[in-house]
């Protein structure tokens, strides 16, 4: 094989494997733009959420505590961001204009810190020197009592004489899994001890809490103490339409990609359709980085329209993947069912039709069948994951029955996903056996 000598003296082959990729093109010109920890330095179409949050917290501009704050609204309508670039706002002002004033700004992300000890010990890794871990004067990752580190923030908090800002990012899902005394408890770092509970604290810690949430309803199911703390100041992050979309894409691929290697029939098309789903501008950032790497994979300069349907193409399959896997064993036996059903050529499958194949299918993988009401609750909940379609359809003199299909179009991938499944893989070689029922 002919070779050849690098500057280093080490002697390669000829084709070396990546060779081709070395001096290939690309559409981008700055990717980390795309990222989800990049935060814009103008967000638009969120001045009145970012004007409203602005107003709650200004008491801070004067040393004073400010209210707690709830955001809520659907994924991918910038409440994460918001709350850190008011972080950055606030820095700089206080920075610049009013020196003497400090403050904490402390952003804990409750879905990777998400019991008690694990949120206070996040909120502790911003008020401590490295020194102060590695001399044990800062609570450890895990190993304290519960009440051991809440006195110790309080005590940081209360001498450090600088008014504190904690924003509990998914803070529903950290309520779900650890209850409501842990708000609770976080709440109360900014109260003076009770005289019954313990030493009294001169001045209190000047503590606001911003809690992020998608969901308001579970405001309604906190414990009263903690609810009265919250429920004044909400502040809703409405779905994104088609127009903000636009300008916020654009505003990203200006930054992101080379010149000419996009142009607005592109950034239109994300725009409207993750419009029409949801108005997430996440995933519409998203699509426009797969685009971009698919481009590059394929050598062309620029994206087009095509480009982008392959990016959704690969997305869709993505997340169709991870909802099945994350479905419980007993959803993965009725979702079988429906596959199987619609293999067999049974198109208009009734709760009946699925509920026979389940049973069937449970003894052959030795699952316990469920009742055929709790079956179709979790049919319900399919739909709404968008995983089968279940339309309720009349039939003559006021009858009614539901019609179940899959909403995937391409079943052996279905099959192939849910065959992972510890129950499901011993089933090899069912057949449905059944008659279709007629509606
Ligand atoms: N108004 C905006 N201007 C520029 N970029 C935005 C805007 N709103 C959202 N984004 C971008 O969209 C992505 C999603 O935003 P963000 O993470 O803030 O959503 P979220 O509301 O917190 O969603 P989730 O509920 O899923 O956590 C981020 O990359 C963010 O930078
Ligand atoms: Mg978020």
């Amino acid at each position: 094989m002919a070779s050849r000598t690098c500057q280093g003296g080490v002697t390669t082959p000829e084709s070396n494997i990546f060779e081709k990729y070395l001096n290939r093109g690309t559409v981008f010109q700055d990717k980390s733009v795309l990222t989800s920890s990049y935060v814009p330095p103008i967000l638009k179409h969120r001045d009145s959420q970012i004007n409203d949050i602005a107003n709650i917290l200004s008491p801070l501009l004067n040393g004073e505590g400010a209210s707690n704050v709830l955001l809520w609204g659907n994924t991918g309508t910038g409440k994460t961001v918001t709350a850190k670039y008011l972080g950055n706002q606030l820095k700089t002002i206080l920075e610049c204009e009013r020196e003497g004033i400090l403050i904490n700004y402390i952003y804990v992300n409750c879905q990777t810190a998400d019991t008690h000890y694990g949120v206070l010990y996040g909120i502790s890794t911003h008020l401590y020197s490295k020194e102060e871990v590695d001399t044990g004067i800062a609570p450890p990752p895990t190993g304290w009592s519960l009440d051991r580190v809440h006195q110790a923030l309080k005590k940081r908090l209360g001498d450090s004489k600088r008014v504190t800002v904690i924003i509990l990012d998914e803070m529903d899902m950290f309520i779900t899994k650890s209850g409501d005394d842990a708000l609770y408890s976080i709440m109360k770092l900014n109260e003076s001890d009770s005289p019954h509970g313990g030493k009294d604290i001169q001045s209190p810690p000047r503590v606001s809490i911003i809690g992020i949430a998608n969901d308001i309803s579970f405001v309604d199911l906190l414990d009263s103490r903690v609810k009265s703390r919250f429920s004044n100041e909400k502040v809703h992050f409405t779905p994104y339409i088609t127009d903000n979309l636009q300008d916020i894409l654009s505003q990203r691929a200006k930054l992101a990609f080379r010149e000419g290697a996009i142009d607005d029939s592109v950034i239109n098309l994300c725009a409207s359709t993750e419009a029409r789903v949801g108005g997430d501008a996440r995933k519409a950032i998203e699509i426009l980085r797969i685009s971009g790497e698919i481009a590059d994979r394929i050598g062309e300069k620029s994206i087009n329209t095509d480009i982008v349907k392959k990016a959704y193409n690969a997305i869709e399959r993505d997340y169709v993947t991870e909802s099945i896997r994350a479905l419980p064993a007993q959803s993965k036996h009725i979702l079988m069912s429906v596959a199987l059903n619609a293999e067999a050529g049974i198109e208009r499958q009734t709760t009946g039709d699925v509920y026979e194949t389940y049973q069937q299918l449970c003894r052959k993988t030795g699952l316990s069948p469920l009742s055929q009401r709790r079956v179709t609750d979790l049919i319900s909940e399919m739909d709404t994951q968008g995983l089968v379609n279940a339309r309720v359809r009349s039939f003559g003199r006021g009858g009614r029955t539901k019609e179940i299909a899959l909403a995937l179009p391409n079943i052996t991938n279905v099959k192939n996903v849910l065959e992972c499944d510890e129950f499901l893989s011993s089933m090899n070689g069912f057949k449905v056996k059944h008659q279709t029922t007629l509606v």
